[in-house]
């Protein structure tokens, strides 16, 4: 494909709620332990955004840290891209309404749905408006409030997930840096084992739907492991050798946190020396579209990736959706 500019990643921040949910808590919740939970994940507290507040909430605060950051004004903004399954309602589009908090009046604003690879795809999508020339500032939010769709009495699903929110911002890089490459796919066959199922279109909210607990998040966990394990690590693999590079030229890996096991079968499959792997789910669990964006601002304020470093990411969730995206890293 032939890009008019390159697309890269100038400024990232993220946002987490204070409120914290460990495993302890949830042990008095229902039918689980901290060594169940710590084995079978890796993740240990989770943090929970209060009620009252959206993702929006989540998004806006990331994003004016980002804006701080850069010392940028809103009003700069072309457009602000939200990556959630979570969205504050269903209509307006949750990037709508973090474009009214924020301020950005010249921007415009919609939202994605591809859950956990919803940061990728709102990635690559942004970069489009990068590459042809369109915009020169495009925003990219990956947030997801996933304690509002927990049934916490279901052990199956409700110590998986947490909340919060990354941002980054796109704009046009020299040669060579910034976005080298992606891979996406979606397979919508994996409905069928994860998904929300009422709410929407095809089971409007009632009585009996709520009744039935359609608003929650539906899960076959074992399903969508030997789904997800095999995937991410091949994207990973695939992304690489078709750049003619090993895991040992990767500075930073930034895989979706779902499960400390599926990042480990990645790690083994791409031989990636296992210090360069973001690993935080212990801390955050999975916070959907925010688990990247989240890692890969954490890995940056720690000063872990530096200008010209070979990024690597990958994620697969819901859809099912999966990809993964090469970066050579801008500043
Ligand atoms: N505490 C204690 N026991 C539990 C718990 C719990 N919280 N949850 C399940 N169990 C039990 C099960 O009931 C089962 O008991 P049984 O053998 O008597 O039936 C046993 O533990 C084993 O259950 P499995 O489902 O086989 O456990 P598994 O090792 O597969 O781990 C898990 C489950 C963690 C859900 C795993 O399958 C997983 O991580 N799946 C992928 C999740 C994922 O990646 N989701 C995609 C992203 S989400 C998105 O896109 C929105």
């Amino acid at each position: 494909m032939q890009k008019l500019f390159q697309a890269a990643i100038t400024g990232i921040a993220h946002y987490l709620p204070e409120d914290r949910l460990t495993n302890a808590d949830l042990e008095k919740m229902v039918d689980t332990s901290d060594e169940w939970i710590t084995s079978r994940t890796g993740i240990k507290e989770r943090r929970i955004l209060g009620k009252g507040l959206g993702t929006s909430y989540m998004g806006t605060k990331a994003l004016e840290t980002l804006l701080q950051k850069k010392g940028l004004d809103a009003k700069e903004i072309d457009l602000i891209v939200v990556a959630t399954i979570t969205p504050d309602m269903l209509f307006p589009a949750t990037a709508c309404l973090i474009q009214n908090q924020i301020g950005a009046t010249n921007a415009w604003a919609f939202d994605l749905s591809a859950a956990c690879s919803g940061f990728l795809y709102a990635l690559i999508v942004g970069a489009q408006f990068i590459e042809t020339g369109a915009h020169k500032k495009v925003i990219v939010i990956g947030a997801d409030k996933m304690s509002s769709i927990m049934d916490y009495t279901n052990r199956d699903t409700c110590v998986l997930f947490g909340d919060g929110a990354g941002v980054v911002l796109l704009e046009p890089a020299e040669e060579g840096m910034g976005l080298q490459d992606f891979v996406l796919h979606a397979d919508g066959s994996g409905v069928e084992h994860l998904r929300q199922p009422g709410g929407g279109s095809l089971h409007p909210s009632t009585h009996e739907t709520i009744d039935q607990k359609l608003h929650f998040i539906h899960q076959d966990g074992r399903e969508v492991f030997k789904f997800a394990v095999p995937r991410m690590a091949e994207v990973s693999a695939q992304i690489l050798e078709r750049n003619g590079l090993t895991g040992q030229d990767i500075a930073l890996f930034v895989p979706h946190q779902a499960n400390k096991r599926i990042i480990d079968a990645c790690i083994k499959r791409t031989d990636l020396p296992p210090d360069r792997v973001v690993i935080n789910i212990d801390r955050y669990a999975n916070t959907s579209a925010g688990t990247i964006p989240i890692g890969l601002s954490e890995a940056v304020d720690h000063g872990r990736v530096k200008r010209g470093d070979k990024v690597l990411l990958a994620s697969a969730g819901a859809g099912y959706t999966w990809g993964s995206a090469l970066l050579t890293w801008a500043y």
